[in-house]
């Protein structure tokens, strides 16, 4: 059997695609326009895999979506396909309606049409699972309990807002058309081949070089963090044992401000990445700054994934201490892929972002 998998070629699609290809033998089709987030080299390790098939498409391309699916006749579709970053959003809206809203509305259609035309197990067992984010049910105060599935919908950026707005879309095609879908909601993941734009392969990658780890505001806005590798077997979970029409929160019961998250980087690089003699600095904490805070910052976000732990049976493996490590040292070795993905128009958002 074969499962088609959109943005694959990004930090949790390319790491799901790796986790699937290393436990199971059914091929995945690998859909993914390779925008500036999207790169090959995350799939390094499959270049002679032929269970892997890869194609440049956009999602919002339909009549090729539509072929492809077709073609290939996909027991499931898992959507990662996105514009993924808050301050981008922030910067350039445009782009996340016409892939979060646009695209994923054009996705469903093509998977509706295919799906509405099998007929007997084929139709009984496809599944199509969208990944989403925590920040489509707003900001938390400090006592707050953390989100259920029931929580109101109150995005605060474009980015969260496109994807409430596909949520949406994916809820009202199983309830209109029927169309078998899974959603899963999960906090902020962190792991290997996360592009250097967000907080902590950002700070490594700044840290490493000894320039500045900006911190926006006062720094106590709280994430719950979660392995990549933890959310790829969530996914799988739901993709395998959920219920048709159900949402899952997915989280790492991990709540960290973001100055307790860079203390423990930053004690982590200090153990593995010790600071020689020529540099000035002690410790990567005295790199260290405050800058303007993001506009419409989020204060707290903290997932409550009871539903997904006592239906589905699910549990996170790693625990901060050992993610973090394991990020660390895949980033420290691995400077060739970072070289390449920090390329010239990397280094122009960087300048304008933080000017
Ligand atoms: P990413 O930005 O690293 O990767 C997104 C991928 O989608 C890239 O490969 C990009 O080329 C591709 N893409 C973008 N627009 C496309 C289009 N129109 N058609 C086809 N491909 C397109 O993002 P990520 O961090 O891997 O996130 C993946 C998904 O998980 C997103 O839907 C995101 O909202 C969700 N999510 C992310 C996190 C997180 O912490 N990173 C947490 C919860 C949910
Ligand atoms: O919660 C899930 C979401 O997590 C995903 O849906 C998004 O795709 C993903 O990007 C992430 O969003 P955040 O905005 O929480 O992640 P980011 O890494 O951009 O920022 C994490 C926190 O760190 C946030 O409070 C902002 C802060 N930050 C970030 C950057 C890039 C800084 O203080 N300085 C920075 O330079």
């Amino acid at each position: 059997m074969t499962i088609l998998v959109t943005g694959g070629a990004g930090f949790i699609g390319s790491n799901f695609i790796i986790d699937w290809l290393s436990n199971s033998d059914e091929e995945v089709i690998n859909i993914d326009k390779l925008t500036y987030a999207g790169n090959l080299n995350n799939l390094a390790t499959l270049r002679e895999n032929k269970k892997h098939i890869f194609f440049r498409v956009d999602i919002g391309d339909s009549k090729v979506c539509r072929e492809l699916i077709n073609k290939y006749k996909p027991r499931a579709i898992i959507n990662f396909a996105a514009e993924s970053h808050v301050d981008r959003s922030i910067d350039s809206p445009e782009e996340f309606i016409q892939t979060n809203i646009i695209g994923v509305l054009r996705l469903l259609d093509s998977a509706n049409e295919y799906w509405q035309s099998l007929d007997g197990k084929q139709k009984k067992i496809f599944r199509f699972l969208h990944v989403s984010t925590d920040e489509v049910y707003g900001s938390l105060n400090a006592d707050e309990p953390a989100f259920t599935e029931t929580n109101r919908y109150k995005p605060n950026s474009p980015y969260s807002a496109s994807k409430a707005s596909s949520d949406h879309l994916v809820r009202a095609y199983n309830q209109t058309y029927g169309l078998p879908v899974l959603t899963t909601n999960c906090s902020n993941n962190y792991g290997p081949y996360q592009f250097p734009e967000k907080l902590i392969p950002l700070f490594i990658n700044n840290a490493l070089a000894h320039k500045a780890l900006p911190i926006y505001g006062d720094g106590l806005q709280v994430r719950d963090w979660l392995y990549v590798n933890d959310h790829c077997s969530a996914i799988n979970a739901v993709l395998e044992r959920g219920q048709i029409g159900e949402v899952y929160n997915i989280g790492g019961m991990n709540e960290k401000t973001n100055l307790q998250t860079i203390d423990i980087l930053c004690s982590l690089l200090d153990e593995l990445c010790p600071l020689k003699g020529e540099v000035k600095i002690k410790s990567y904490r005295e790199l260290i700054t405050y800058i303007r805070d993001r506009p419409g910052h989020d204060r707290r976000y903290a997932i409550d994934c009871t539903k997904i732990k006592k239906e589905l049976n699910w549990e996170p493996i790693e625990n901060f201490e050992t993610g973090m490590r394991k990020t660390i040292e895949w980033y420290i070795s691995n400077t060739k892929w970072v070289e390449e993905v920090t390329n010239g128009q990397y280094r122009k958002w960087i300048e304008r972002q933080y000017a």
